[in-house]
């Protein structure tokens, strides 16, 4: 639970409650699509929605699933994206519906049902302007909450199409881990190396140091370099973290421009 996190978090209920569509964007890696599948409970959702079944209504009493996370493909055309966009949302208000008989909410499949609130759509980047138009479409006639999540740049490509744009509500911008937070989540990795991490070690702060210079506070660099370092460390039968050992993993990763 970063910061970043907490702050998702209110940026997704501030579109949910007021119905907006917001915009969040941020560098490769540094949590997005994470942060939006647990703001949804989309781990335990996404499997039930997807088996599509009809009358089920365990999701009764599950006040925190109201939102929905949708990941076009590439080639996704306009008539896939609505059709899907309307299954997921009908698969949901029937799970979340109290009388499994209760059909009514099924009628208009672009009708929003009490119990969809909002809607995320991962990888926007991937739209072209037939699919962003098709989305505005879908928000026109739902008025469900919508946040589209893409990389940085893509506020300045929604501009482009000025009645999308005019309807944006909100723009978040995710952020990589700070160097406090990045100490944090390190001392965890650290421990599950079986090692403690202590800032006051001159040693472990070097390393620190250049995990931090290397990965910039993005998540998924932290990740990969680790998998290396655990490598390096067991090849050469070493039990300390160094600077040294921080530097050899990461040459061994190949890290783009970000
Ligand atoms: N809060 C977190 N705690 C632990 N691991 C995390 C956290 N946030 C992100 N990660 C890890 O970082 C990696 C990248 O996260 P994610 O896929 O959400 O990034 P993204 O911002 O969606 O990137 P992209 O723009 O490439 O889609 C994942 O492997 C994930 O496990
Ligand atoms: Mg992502």
């Amino acid at each position: 639970m970063t910061k970043e996190h907490r702050r998702f978090t209110e940026f997704a209920d501030a579109c949910r409650r007021d119905r907006y569509i917001g915009l969040c964007y941020g560098p490769p890696g540094v949590g997005k699509t994470l942060s939006a599948r647990r703001y949804a409970s989309w781990y335990e959702l996404s499997p039930l929605l997807r088996r599509g079944h009809k009358h089920l209504t365990q999701g009764r009493d599950r006040l925190d699933w109201h939102t929905v996370v949708y990941t076009p493909t590439v080639s996704a055309t306009p008539r896939i994206i609505d059709k899907e966009l309307c299954d997921l949302s009908s698969n949901l208000t029937v799970i979340r519906t109290p009388d499994p008989f209760d059909d009514r909410s099924l009628a208009d499949p672009h009708a929003s049902s009490a119990f969809v609130e909002l809607l995320i759509i991962d990888e926007a980047d991937r739209l072209k302007t037939p699919g962003l138009e098709q989305l505005r479409d879908h928000y026109d006639r739902s008025h469900l909450g919508m946040i589209l999540i893409g990389m940085p740049g893509i506020e300045k490509r929604l501009a482009r199409y000025p009645q999308l744009y005019s309807r944006i509500g909100f723009v978040h911008e995710y952020r990589a881990l700070s160097a406090d937070e990045l100490t944090f989540v390190l001392q965890r990795h650290w421990s599950t190396l079986g090692l403690t991490l202590s800032a006051d070690d001159f040693t472990d702060a070097e390393a620190l140091a250049a995990v931090a210079r290397i990965t910039g506070g993005n998540f998924r660099l932290v990740h990969r370099l680790f998998a290396q370092i655990t490598r390096v460390m067991e090849i050469n039968g070493l039990n300390t973290i160094s600077r040294e050992v921080v530097e050899t993993a990461r040459e061994s990763l190949v890290i783009g421009t970000l």
